[in-house]
């Protein structure tokens, strides 16, 4: 089940911060929160890097009515002026900036760890100066209204539980993230447990699984499967491509992180599975399918360090709370798939001269090394 309305601890027509809304996954969220029109606000922060867009917020802007709920600031979660400013107006605030790229975070991890950790923490002062005003009864909205203290949400991933050759992770495990990527978001989980215990926040967290989905950024392995095939260029796949990973579609992530924001209990942690793993063979495989192009493209390329072997959660905290995916996964691909065919002109414009760069930076060396890869069994 999925919930479409506003209720539990978060008012109807409620004010929203979203932190990295111009991204993937949260300009999914916010294009979905508003097309409700439910009365709904929200205001992106958002740093806009490289896989910040705004042109993921179009469908918002191209109508007059969501378009009026929406205010866009560019600017940094690590910044505490404009995060006071903007978390002071916020009934709740849902955190998906980050550096999101496993790869990058292996080439240069210092900006993971200036959004996933300071950033973090601005945020949360933010919202514990804003709890103490509330506490006091002296919160007010801009009407003069009272407000209660805000809710933070941060927006996590099942790689902070590190590789899990069996079983599934559940929330209490011990984090052991094995990538800078997986570290900072770690280090950005136990801050938020932190605050919890020390200032007692209303704070969540949500460690979703592998998304894939429309507007997803080309770095990622089904958005760089599709663009690539679509090209007739190499697809370069890691290792034996026997890594699993479990793929959730981005419109159940985002219906997901809503219901938790909703009704989730203060300082809960839920996973988000997806219910659909994997290997990574398998997927590369379903893609070209899809698109008709020959299994000849793939190459085997030397593998990610560190690669984390396979990721797997257990749902069950989140099911219980009333929630389970929808998007079945065969069609959610399809979809996808086709979604990228159509929209070429959203990936040409993302694939610009930084891209090129990072491209050959990841992939030049590994493709001169690479052999043809062994196909799905
Ligand atoms: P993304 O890279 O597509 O988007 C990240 C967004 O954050 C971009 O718009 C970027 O401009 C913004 N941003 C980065 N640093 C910022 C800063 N300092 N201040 C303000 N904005 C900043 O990422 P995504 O795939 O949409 O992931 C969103 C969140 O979900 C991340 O926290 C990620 O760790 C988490 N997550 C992602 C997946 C996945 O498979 N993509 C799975 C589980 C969890
Ligand atoms: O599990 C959740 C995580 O999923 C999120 O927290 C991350 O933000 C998100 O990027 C994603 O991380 P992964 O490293 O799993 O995703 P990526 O798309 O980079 O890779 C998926 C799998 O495909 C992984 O096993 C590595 C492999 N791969 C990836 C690329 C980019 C390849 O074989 N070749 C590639 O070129």
């Amino acid at each position: 089940m999925s919930d479409s309305s506003a209720s539990g601890r978060v008012p109807a027509g409620a004010r929203l911060l979203v932190c990295g809304g111009a991204g993937f996954i949260g300009s999914c969220y916010v294009r979905d929160v508003l097309a409700r029109r439910d009365g709904t606000r929200i205001t992106v922060l958002d740093k806009l890097t490289y896989a910040g867009n705004r042109a993921n917020l179009a469908p918002v802007e191209a109508d007059p009515e969501q378009a009026a709920r929406l205010a866009f600031v560019h600017g940094d979660i690590a910044d505490p002026d404009v995060v006071d400013m903007l978390v002071a107006e916020a009934d709740a605030v849902v955190d998906f900036a980050a550096e999101s790229h496993v790869d990058r975070s292996i080439l240069d991890a210092s900006a993971f760890l200036v959004t996933g950790v300071i950033g973090v923490r601005v945020l949360l002062e933010a919202v514990r100066r804003q709890t103490e005003i509330a506490r006091a009864g002296e919160r007010r909205a801009p009407d003069g209204t009272p407000m209660g203290a805000p809710r933070f949400l941060q927006v996590s991933t099942d790689e902070v539980y590190g590789s899990v050759e069996e079983g599934t992770s559940r929330e209490g495990d011990v984090l052991a993230p094995r990538s800078p990527y997986a570290a900072a978001k770690a280090a950005g989980d136990l801050l938020v447990g932190a605050y919890r215990a020390t200032h007692d926040l209303d704070v969540l967290v949500t460690r979703g699984a592998n998304t894939y989905g429309p507007y997803q950024h080309p770095e990622k392995l089904i958005a760089l499967v599709t663009t690539n095939a679509i090209d007739d260029a190499e697809i370069p796949l890691y290792g034996d491509g026997l890594q699993r990973r479990d793929w959730l579609h981005v419109a159940d992530h985002a219906a997901a992180i809503d219901f938790v924001l909703r009704h989730g209990e203060p300082g809960g942690v839920y996973n988000v599975p997806g219910g659909n793993e994997r290997a990574n063979r398998d997927v590369v495989a379903a893609v070209l399918a899809r698109l008709g192009k020959p299994w000849a493209l793939v190459r085997g390329v030397p593998d990610r360090p560190g690669h984390d072997r396979r990721y797997a959660m257990d749902g069950g905290r989140l099911a219980d709370l009333g929630w389970r995916p929808t998007v079945d996964p065969s069609a959610g691909l399809d979809a996808t798939v086709d979604w990228y065919r159509a929209n070429q002109g959203w990936w040409r414009a993302v694939r610009d001269a930084s891209w090129a760069d990072y491209y050959a930076r990841q992939y030049a060396d590994r493709l001169a090394a690479s052999r043809p890869a062994e196909g799905p069994g």
